[in-house]
């Protein structure tokens, strides 16, 4: 009787912290986000542009599929006599349903953002003591995905909190993945598993590779600072609950070596790929990163685990995530603003995490390489021998650019 009791227990136990709607995200989601670029500067027509361009551009082919908007899609004020949320009627004339509508015609999803406090980071109607009211609106207008901030929070404790927002979403019914952005105040990675989808790791990204912008009271972090803030908790992420490295700048200010070391790194991460350029004015160089399928392979890898630092040697990281299939991919990140000479020697180097449980040793299994961006000179040495497929026999000798990196997908040989 007393198993029993406790078993009945357990289940209640888990059914009231299991609130996440579970298997919308088992690999990082891939979207879109208007804040980077735009700010609170957003309108239907940006919207409905920034969706066929989604599809042009062959970024939804490459797996992209959601588009938020993220602050300043609300009026000031809440409906007075209904407490619902209001669409800016100057940005949204028509209200929000017909962007949704549209964005869903083209294959696509659709998010909002709002925020756990009174007020959103830019003043608009927070959803604190609403959590219930929004959670039903949002599945009236058929959102796919609510991203919930941290402004105005003051005395709420987040754990709370963010489990509220998650209960509301499920008990309105409608799928909804969750995303935590609390910049990792809280420690999310510990608590949030069965509350969302996702959760932020930091504070704000910037357009840059390694600076740190100060605003006064804040800074905002380039893309290594964030890197190297949350190297130690890749052991909470993992398929249905992902660390979120921010959206990204790729196409938005950056050289195009920095872009694809940025990208790879997202990717190498399993963090989500949130684009936050303009889709409509990209270049060439842009659209190749973004949708590089097999860069994207490795961030959608089913298993799942993110990536870890092997070695810092002279200016170059060296990062391994393991891949399902016996599979693995390497990411050679280059800190130096000048080219700098990589070897590695494979047969030195046994790589083993007791995260994923994997061990790859190269002295006794020998792996194919695929160079994923083909970038990297080659040197006289390793070009002479003229092999067919470059493997793990002999040491690999490079010269990566500045601000790079080299990508590698590696493949067991079969015997
Ligand atoms: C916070 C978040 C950003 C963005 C802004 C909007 O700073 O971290 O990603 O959502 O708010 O005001």
């Amino acid at each position: 009787m007393r198993i029993i009791l406790s078993l009945i227990s357990f289940a209640l136990f888990q059914c009231a912290f299991a609130q996440k709607f579970e298997g919308l995200a088992m690999t990082p989601p891939m979207g879109w986000n208007s804040w980077n670029t735009f700010a609170t500067n957003i309108n239907a027509k940006l919207v409905m542009e920034i969706a066929d361009d989604m599809v042009k551009s062959g970024m939804k082919d490459a797996g992209y599929s959601y588009i938020v908007l993220d602050d300043g899609w609300m009026a000031k004020e809440r409906d007075p006599k209904t407490g619902n949320l209001v669409p800016d009627p100057e940005k949204f004339p028509d209200g929000l349903e017909p962007v949704v509508e549209y964005v869903h015609s083209k294959g696509l999803k659709f998010g909002l953002y709002n925020c756990a406090g009174t007020k959103t980071c830019a003043g608009y109607p927070g959803t604190r003591g609403y959590e219930y009211q929004d959670a039903r609106w949002y599945a009236s207008m058929r959102i796919d995905y609510l991203k919930y901030d941290w402004c105005y929070t003051e005395g709420i404790n987040a754990k709370e909190a963010y489990a509220t927002m998650s209960n509301a979403i499920k008990v309105a019914g409608r799928p909804i993945i969750f995303s935590l952005c609390e910049w990792g105040s809280n420690d999310p990675w510990e608590w949030a598993a069965p509350v969302g989808h996702l959760w932020r790791v930091s504070g704000d990204i910037y357009n840059c590779f390694d600076c740190i912008k100060n605003w006064g009271s804040w800074n905002s972090w380039g893309v290594t600072h964030i890197i190297d803030l949350r190297k130690n908790i890749r052991q909470f992420a993992g398929p249905d609950h992902w660390n979120d490295f921010d959206m990204m700048e790729v196409g938005h200010g950056m050289s195009n070596n920095e872009d694809r070391a940025h990208f790879s790194m997202w990717c190498m991460l399993a963090s989500p790929l949130i684009a936050g350029n303009d889709l409509r004015e990209m270049k060439q160089e842009t659209i190749d990163i973004l949708t590089n399928k097999e860069a994207i392979a490795i961030n959608q890898d089913k298993l799942g685990v993110q990536a870890y630092l092997y070695q810092q040697k002279d200016s170059i990281d060296t990062w391994v995530k393991p891949l399902a299939n016996g599979e693995l991919a390497i990411c050679f990140m280059n800190r130096s603003k000048t080219e700098q000479p990589l070897n590695f020697d494979w047969k030195m180097s046994i790589l083993s995490d007791t995260v994923s449980k994997t061990t790859y040793d190269f002295s006794k299994i020998n792996y194919t390489i695929k160079n994923i961006w083909g970038n990297g000179t080659m040197t006289m040495a390793q070009k002479s021998k003229q092999r067919k497929l470059p493997d793990t026999s002999e040491p690999i000798r490079l010269n990566i650019p500045g601000h790079d990196v080299v990508l590698l997908r590696l493949k067991p040989v079969v015997q």
